[in-house]
C-alpha cells in the first residue's frame, strides 16, 4: 500500500513529475495523466505565454542535467483549463498547478484566478526559478518570501504550497522554517535545481547551454544529498500540518525510499523522467515495493520520517 496524503488529498502512490519536466503541453500532460504516477504538477506558469531562453537550454550530463529554460510555458490559462478538465473527467483526482510570476503582482493575479475558479487541487507557488537573467530567486530573499506569503494568505483560501530553492546553512533552515510556520501552508517542496552551476565540455573548452553564458540549474544524481538534507531539515522544523514534497536525484525505488525516510509525503522525478519518459514510474514503484517487502513494511507510514540517528 503506497497511499500518500497531503492535507485532505489522498494519492494512490507518492510519485509525481518534478515541475517543469514533461508537463509543458497537452501531449506530455496527457502522458503523465495516463502514467502510473500518483499525481502530477503543471509547468510553472506566467500570466502570458513565453518562448523562454534560446537553445540549447537543457543538457543531460553523466551525473545529471543542467538547464536554463527561462520559463517557456503556454500561459497560465492553459494550465488552469487543463486542470479543470482533468478534475471534471477524473472524479476524486486532482493535480497541482505551479505558478511563477515574473513579479509579485503576477503571482497574486494568478492566485486570484485560481481562487475564483472551480479548481479543487493544490497550488504551488514557485519561489525558486534560478534562470531569469536579472531576477533573484524570491526564496533567497527572506523578507520578500514573508511578504508574498502574507499577501497571498490575505485572500487565498485553497490549499497552497511553495517550491523552495536548496539551502546550505543551518541558520537558513531555521530562519526559513520560522517564516513558513507562520502560514497555513499545505506543503513545502524541497528542492528546486541547485542554481547556477557551470558544466563544461572539456574537449571543446566550452559551456554546454546558451543562456547566461552556460550557467544553469543542476539536477539529477548530483543533487540528491542536498535534496535529502533540505527535506529532513524542513520535516524536523515545520509544523506537522505542513507536508513535505521531496524532489532531487530520484532515479530508483531506493532514492524514493530515502526521501520518504527523511519525511517526504510525495516524491518527484525530474532529470530521470526527462531522460527516460513516463514508464520510469512503473519501474520505480516496483523497486519501492521490493524494498518495502524485504523490510517488512506494509505502508509508507510505517517508515516515513523515521530516519535513525547515530
Ligand atoms: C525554470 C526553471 C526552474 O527551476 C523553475 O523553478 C522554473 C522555471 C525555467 O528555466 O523555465
Amino acid at each position: 500500500n503506497f497511499t500518500s496524503k497531503i492535507g485532505s488529498f489522498k494519492f494512490e502512490n507518492p510519485l509525481m513529475n518534478a515541475s517543469g519536466v514533461w508537463c509543458d503541453d497537452k501531449e506530455k500532460l496527457d502522458e503523465l495523466k495516463n502514467s502510473s504516477s500518483g499525481s502530477f504538477v503543471t509547468k510553472s506558469a506566467t500570466p502570458q505565454m513565453r518562448e523562454g531562453n534560446p537553445s540549447p537550454r537543457y543538457i543531460e550530463v553523466p551525473l545529471g542535467s543542467i538547464n536554463s529554460m527561462g520559463l517557456p510555458n503556454l500561459g497560465f490559462d492553459f494550465y488552469l483549463n487543463y486542470s479543470l478538465k482533468f478534475q471534471e473527467n477524473n472524479p476524486g483526482k486532482v493535480n497541482f498547478i505551479s505558478i511563477a510570476g515574473m513579479k509579485p503582482e503576477e503571482n497574486l493575479e494568478m492566485l486570484h484566478k485560481i481562487n475564483d475558479s472551480d479548481f479543487k487541487g493544490l497550488t504551488e507557488l514557485n519561489l525558486s526559478c534560478p534562470n531569469l537573467p536579472g531576477k533573484p530567486q524570491i526564496g533567497y530573499d527572506f523578507e520578500a518570501t514573508e511578504l508574498i506569503l502574507k499577501q497571498a494568505f490575505e485572500f487565498f483560501n485553497k490549499p497552497l504550497g511553495v517550491k523552495l530553492p536548496p539551502y546550505f546553512d543551518m541558520v537558513h533552515f531555521d530562519q526559513m522554517a520560522e517564516i513558513l510556520n507562520q502560514f497555513p501552508l499545505a506543503y513545502v517542496n524541497c528542492i528546486n535545481s541547485v542554481g547556477n552551476g557551470l558544466y563544461i565540455d572539456t574537449e571543446n573548452e566550452s559551456v554546454v547551454i546558451k543562456p547566461k553564458d552556460g550557467f544553469g540549474g543542476i539536477g539529477g544524481a548530483y543533487v540528491k544529498p542536498t535534496a535529502l538534507a533540505n527535506v529532513r531539515a524542513f520535516y524536523t522544523r515545520l509544523n506537522k500540518s505542513i507536508s513535505i514534497i521531496g524532489c532531487g536525484g530520484v532515479e530508483s525505488g531506493k532514492d524514493v525510499f530515502e526521501h520518504l525516510l527523511c519525511g517526504a509525503e510525495m516524491v518527484q522525478v525530474g532529470t530521470h523522467l526527462m531522460r527516460n519518459g513516463t514508464l520510469v514510474f512503473d519501474k520505480i514503484l516496483s523497486e519501492l515495493a521490493e524494498i518495502m517487502e524485504q523490510k517488512g513494511y506494509k505502508n509508507i507510514k510505517d517508515f516515513r520520517g523515521k530516519l535513525k540517528s547515530l
